[in-house]
């Protein structure tokens, strides 16, 4: 039985101090992915070492591919097997709480000629829509399987021949995305996805840094070519921190009084900066230092202060893509500005590990906090005051972690249960959490 854990975060301290978050979530499972299918070595330094990160590992092993014992913090190879080495496994490939393992692997395994897999998660995942994927794959040919009409997880997939096609995605969502570019490279000629907005593009850069034939078109890039019948070299990847998680860091220093918190390593790719931009709206007083470029993706330090009279802020449309992930804890930002934030076009919230939007509203509202739920968003007015409370993640990593900088402003004790879901992106985050308070 699994063991369920309580966190006690005492309101009135401020954070202070140096953290360097750890390795990018989306990066690490496409480093395991992309090696997976390029032949030779593919080095690993920089990885997350997570639970969905580690979920991808598994699966991968089950299929075949060689995978070391990954320690925390060490650099490891692995060694590819090319587009379509994978091995039929004799288990069910247990995806845990991961969509981007699901996902992907739904892509990577549809055009595995004449092999069947079968995919599973945990009740969170086992809710959530693969019908994203099932169906443009299918339009490719994909033999994809599954409870409600292909639609949910368990998912069976039997290896069919692809053939490429175009594909206009309903939602801007990068894992379906890249599983329609992943089941391209063994799909016949050329397969082209067009999104409604660009989502982040990390899959695009690494097939291209593992020199498969893609090349992004039209306007604002949200159309993207892949060509099959290019084979895939190993690579050295170095992976940049994650910027879903220093978020918890960069609105803490800015919500919590006399704060100051510096954020080494931080991934910068401008598919995934939202939240830079609505910290500017906020007033943020934040620097970024040390800008470079490792393994094609950007990244930089930055120093985060707290400043007084936070202005509030409206999300809306094309940015959504580029902060999916930051809405649990710009909801928090939001109760401590100094008027009313909304955010709008947010539907996708509700799919996700959580419907995140009903989560943090229902959780939130219990410090105090004066929120309103609409169908595709919040509406959220600043200045309540925030009493302690006995909340919850609800299962949700990024909601536990959001509810514990929301704790730093409560006056009194907050109780957070559940809290150990933190452990899918962010293992550390406690301990961080320790060294940064006053
Ligand atoms: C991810 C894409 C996003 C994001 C998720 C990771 C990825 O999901 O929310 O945490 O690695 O591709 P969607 O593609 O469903 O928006």
């Amino acid at each position: 039985m699994k063991t369920y854990h309580i966190r006690t975060v005492r309101g009135g301290s401020s954070l202070q101090g140096i953290i360097k978050v750890p390795g990018d979530k989306s990066i690490s499972h496409r480093s395991l992915i992309i090696g997976s299918i390029a032949e030779g070595e593919t080095n690993i330094e920089g990885f997350l070492y997570s639970e969905d990160p580690l979920s991808t590992a598994d699966c991968l092993r089950k299929l075949g591919v060689c995978i070391p014992d990954i320690k925390e913090g060490q650099p490891f190879t692995i060694k590819g097997l090319g587009l379509d080495g994978f091995k039929e496994p004799k288990e069910i490939l247990n995806c845990g709480n991961s969509g981007t393992t699901m996902r992907l692997l739904i892509g990577l395994l549809a055009g595995q000629k004449g092999k069947n897999f079968v995919l599973t998660g945990d009740n969170s995942l086992n809710e959530r829509p693969m019908g994203r994927v099932s169906k443009p794959l299918s339009q490719m040919g994909g033999g994809i399987y599954g409870r409600e009409n292909g639609t949910k997880a368990p998912i069976s997939i039997t290896g069919n021949k692809l053939k490429g096609c175009v594909i206009g995605t309903p939602v801007a969502s990068a894992q379906v995305k890249s599983a329609i570019l992943l089941a391209g490279l063994n799909a016949s000629g050329t397969t082209s996805v067009i999104e409604p907005a660009s989502s982040r593009d990390h899959t695009e850069r690494m097939l291209k840094a593992f020199g498969a034939d893609i090349k992004i078109r039209g306007e604002l890039g949200r159309n993207i070519v892949i060509k099959s019948g290019t084979n895939l070299k190993g690579q050295n990847i170095l992976i940049p921190g994650d910027i879903s998680s220093a978020a918890f860091w960069m609105i803490a220093a800015s919500i919590v009084p006399k704060s100051e918190i510096v954020v080494e390593n931080v991934g910068l790719n401008p598919t995934r900066t939202g939240i830079l931009n609505v910290m500017d709206e906020m007033g943020c007083d934040y620097k970024i230092l040390k800008k470079s470029t490792i393994a094609g993706e950007p990244l930089g330090t930055i120093n985060i202060k707290y400043v007084s009279n936070l202005k509030p802020f409206k999300i809306e449309g094309d940015i959504l893509p580029k902060l999916i992930d930051e809405i649990p804890i710009l909801t928090v930002a939001a109760c401590f500005c100094n008027g009313i934030s909304e955010i709008k076009d947010a539907k996708e919230l509700r799919v996700k590990e959580t419907d995140r939007l009903k989560v943090m509203a229902r959780q939130l509202k219990k410090f105090g906090a004066n929120i309103l739920e609409n169908e595709d968003g919040l509406i959220i007015t600043g200045g309540s005051k925030f009493n302690s409370a006995e909340v919850d993640s609800e299962t949700d990593h990024r909601v536990s972690m959001s509810l514990a900088i929301a704790a730093l402003l409560a006056k009194g004790s907050t109780n957070i249960k559940r809290a150990e879901a933190s452990k899918v992106s962010y293992p550390t985050f406690w301990d961080d959490l320790e060294k940064l308070i006053n």
